[in-house]
C-alpha cells in the first residue's frame, strides 16, 4: 500500500473517552457575596440560586492559564480511551480565554503533551465553542484528514469578568472538559447543525482588544442578561429539532440532554419543550457555573463518570453564546 494514499474517508466518527479538571478553588455563592460586599455591592445565594441555579463556580489560581487547566482534562480522556499522545492526530481547543494572543492554546496544550506534529488549533465561538469544536472534528474524520483527535474545551472567565458587575460576574467559573474522537465504522456523531447571527455581537461580548502594546477599549464580559434570555431559550428548541430531524431520530430517542449549562431556567425551559423529563437533563450548572466552552464536556465527562451515561445511549449536546452562535451535536455514545 502507498503510505502517501490518502486515508479512506470513515463513515463515522465516534467518542472514545472523556476528561474534565477544574481548579480547586471553589467559592459559593455566600463567597461571591463576600467579595461584592468589599466593594460596596450587594447579591445573595437566594438571588444567584433562583435566578440561575448556580450554588458554586471554581477559579483557577493567578498565573493558571487555559492550557493548564485543558492539560489533565485531555490527558484523563486519552487514558479514557486508551490512547496516548502519539495517536492524536488533531488537536482543537475550544476557548475565549486562550494563553496568549499566538500561538493557540491548542499549540501550547500540544507541545505539553508531547503530541508534536499534528495539526492543532484553536476555535473562537464562545459558549458554543465546543459543539463547533466537535463540528469541525466530525468534518475531519469524516473526509479521511484526522483519525484521531482531541476536542477540548477550556476556559479561565475569571481573567475577564468585570467584579464590580454584579450582573454577571457571579455567573461564570473555569474550568476545562475533553473528548477523543475516533475514525469509526460505527455511529457515532448522528448529525451536526451549527448557526451564527453576527447582528447581536453586542448582547454578549468583551469589546477590548490589544493593540500598539495596550489594551484598547474595555477587557471585561458585557453581557444583556435578558436579551441573551430570550434569543438562549428559541434557538436551543429550533436546534435541537434540527439535528433530530437531520438524524432521523425524534426526541423520545433522546436519553440524555447535555445542554451549554449556564442558567437553569433556560436548560430546564429546552428540556420540557421537548418533552424530556427532568431525569434526562445533565446539570453541573449548580457546582461549575457558566465555563462557557468548558461548560458542556465538563457536564458530559461528569455525567459518563457518574455512570448515567451509557455506551450506546443517545446523548443531544447544545451550545449556545456570544456571537450570537448556537448549535447542537446528536450522537450515540
Ligand atoms: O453563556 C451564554 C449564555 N448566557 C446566558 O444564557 C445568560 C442568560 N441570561 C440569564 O441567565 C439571566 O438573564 C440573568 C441570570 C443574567 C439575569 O436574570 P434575570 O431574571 O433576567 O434578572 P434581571 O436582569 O431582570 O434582574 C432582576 C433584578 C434587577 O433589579 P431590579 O432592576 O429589578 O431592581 C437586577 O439589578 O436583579 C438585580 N440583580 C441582582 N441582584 C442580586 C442583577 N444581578 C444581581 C445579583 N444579585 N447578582
Amino acid at each position: 500500500m502507498n503510505p502517501q494514499a490518502p486515508a479512506m474517508p470513515s463513515r463515522y466518527s465516534r467518542i472514545t473517552g472523556t476528561g474534565s479538571h477544574l481548579p480547586p478553588r471553589r467559592l459559593s455563592n455566600a463567597d461571591m457575596a463576600a467579595m461584592l460586599a468589599e466593594r460596596g455591592l450587594e447579591t445573595s445565594d437566594e438571588w444567584i440560586v433562583e435566578r440561575t441555579g448556580i450554588r458554586a463556580r471554581h477559579f483557577a489560581a493567578e498565573g493558571v492559564n487555559a492550557s493548564d487547566l485543558a492539560l489533565p482534562a485531555a490527558q484523563a480522556a486519552l487514558q479514557a480511551a486508551g490512547r496516548t499522545a502519539d495517536d492524536v492526530d488533531l488537536i482543537i481547543v475550544a476557548t475565549s480565554t486562550p494563553d496568549m494572543v499566538f500561538p493557540s492554546t491548542a499549540c501550547i496544550l500540544q507541545n505539553r503533551l508531547g503530541a508534536n506534529g499534528c495539526a492543532a488549533f484553536d476555535l473562537q465561538a464562545v459558549c458554543s465553542g465546543f459543539v463547533y469544536a466537535l463540528t469541525v472534528a466530525d468534518s475531519m474524520i469524516r473526509a479521511g484528514t484526522a483519525k484521531c483527535a482531541l476536542v477540548v474545551g477550556a476556559e479561565v472567565f475569571s481573567r475577564i469578568l468585570d467584579f464590580n458587575d454584579r450582573t454577571t460576574c457571579v455567573l461564570f467559573g473555569d474550568g476545562a472538559g475533553a473528548v477523543v474522537l475516533e475514525a469509526s465504522e460505527e455511529p457515532g456523531i448522528l448529525a451536526t447543525e451549527l448557526h451564527a447571527d453576527g447582528k447581536h455581537v453586542g448582547i454578549l461580548c468583551v469589546p477590548g482588544t490589544v493593540s500598539g502594546g495596550s489594551v484598547l477599549g474595555d477587557p471585561l464580559l458585557k453581557m444583556d442578561g435578558q436579551a441573551v434570555f430570550k434569543l438562549a431559550v428559541g434557538v436551543l428548541d429550533s436546534a435541537a429539532r434540527a439535528v433530530l430531524a437531520k438524524a432521523g431520530r425524534t426526541e423520545a430517542d433522546v436519553d440524555w440532554l447535555i445542554p451549554h449549562q449556564a442558567n437553569i431556567r433556560i436548560m430546564q425551559s429546552t428540556a420540557k419543550k421537548l418533552k424530556l423529563p427532568p431525569e434526562k437533563l445533565v446539570v453541573t450548572v449548580d457546582e461549575h457555573g457558566n465555563t462557557s466552552a468548558a461548560s458542556v464536556p465538563l457536564a458530559l465527562d461528569a455525567a459518563v463518570r457518574s455512570g448515567r451515561v451509557q455506551r450506546g445511549d443517545t446523548v443531544l449536546l447544545e451550545g449556545v453564546g456570544g456571537g450570537f452562535t448556537w448549535g447542537a451535536v446528536l450522537l450515540d455514545f
